[in-house]
């Protein structure tokens, strides 16, 4: 049980179930700040390569751990949850192989083009993974879903509720009893479907489609730092957002989707998509589940239903944030260059104690 006051909420230690820790110096740089709010978290295999095997993600792991070390992390403290990248090529003994290694939760899906390390991603789910999906139905391991479709005919703000209606319908009418964990919703379409659809569905919500609308990248001019995949949408979907993450409903959990690209890279005439949540991420869903009264809903979110869907035990661990000022800093060290965080230089009324 979490115990709160008005300046004070100590909870379960929470998980991330969405995250991009990238490789190398970029690896170095960021994987502390998640290890020190989180005790687990799922790590995103769109790397340059893609990690489609079990192999590499055995590796990938070593490598997470090392970095912390590196980075001064307490390694025995934070728990890679590794995925595998989903291609028109898995093979149902690779699903697995995954699976009994016992590091590997999920198979993740990326529609061909999407986002961000896509073009190894799926042209043809029931078509070409058939085989795959099966064997993940069989081993009740969960599929996570980026839902946009990639029809350039789509407008982009339509992507993800088309996306339902296309993909995620025929999906889970084939695989019924398919573990699916529709990643970062940023709809009332996406919302209403994952809270009331029939069997084992889950979403995950990140911060910036919490607190933000699509008003946020074009506020004073373009701001490349409020670009992310999906992208914010308006106003009506982020408050069903808001809704879904603080109803208590079990179907909902945390997953920041922190997706750190360099400073030179979002400030650019091709910017890219993603959001640096990682370092605050805490502080951000306080400050939005503090804004509509239900602070007392973010325990459950940040710590409790994401194990209890995948299966996985709760954490024993605390986490406290205090109502004290916090100030984003503009920028921090990326490697040899810098790293923007969401709403850098804005002050927020949470801190969390690490
Ligand atoms: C992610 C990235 O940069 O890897 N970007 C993003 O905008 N969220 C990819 C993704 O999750 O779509
Ligand atoms: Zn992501």
């Amino acid at each position: 049980m979490s115990t709160q006051n008005t300046n004070q909420l100590t909870i379960t230690r929470p998980d991330d179930w969405h995250l991009h820790l990238r490789d190398g110096a970029a690896l170095e740089a960021v994987v502390a700040d998640t290890a020190r709010q989180f005790a687990r978290a799922i790590i995103m295999p769109n790397l340059k390569p893609p990690v489609t095997t079990t192999e590499q993600a055995l590796a990938y792991r070593g490598r997470i751990l090392a970095a912390l070390t590196k980075a001064g992390g307490n390694a025995d403290a934070f728990t890679p949850l590794m995925t595998l990248y989903l291609t028109d090529n898995t093979s149902a003994e690779e699903i697995f192989r995954a699976h009994e290694s016992g590091q590997v939760y999920a198979v993740k899906l990326y529609p061909a083009g999407a986002t961000t390390n896509s073009d190894a991603g799926v042209t043809d789910l029931l078509g070409k993974c058939a085989k795959a999906l099966e064997a993940l139905e069989k081993c009740g391991m969960p599929l996570l879903v980026h839902g946009e479709v990639t029809d350039p005919s789509i407008d982009v703000f339509d992507r993800e509720a088309i996306f339902v209606e296309r993909v995620m319908k025929p999906l889970r009418r084939a695989f019924p009893a398919l573990k699916v964990v529709f990643e970062h919703i940023t709809t009332k379409e996406g919302a209403e479907y994952v809270r009331d659809a029939e069997g084992p569905i889950a979403a995950t919500i990140t911060p910036q489609h919490m607190l933000y609308n699509r008003n946020a990248i074009f506020q004073g001019g373009v701001r490349p730092h409020w670009y992310c995949l999906p992208i914010l949408k308006r106003e009506t979907h982020r408050l069903a957002l808001v809704e879904a993450a603080t109803s208590g409903s079990p179907r909902f959990f945390l997953g920041t989707d922190s997706a750190p690209h360099a400073r030179g890279l979002k400030e650019h005439a091709c910017g890219c998509a993603g959001c640096y949540t990682a370092l605050h991420a805490m502080e951000l869903y306080a400050t939005a589940f503090d804004a509509v009264g239900r602070l007392d809903k973010l325990e459950g979110f940040a710590s409790h239903h994401g194990p209890d869907f995948y299966g996985l035990p709760r954490n024993t661990g605390k986490l406290t944030l205090v109502r004290e000022s916090y100030q984003i800093p503009e920028e921090v060290p990326f490697g040899n260059t810098s790293l923007v965080p969401l709403a850098a230089g804005e002050t927020l009324a949470w801190r969390a104690v690490v």
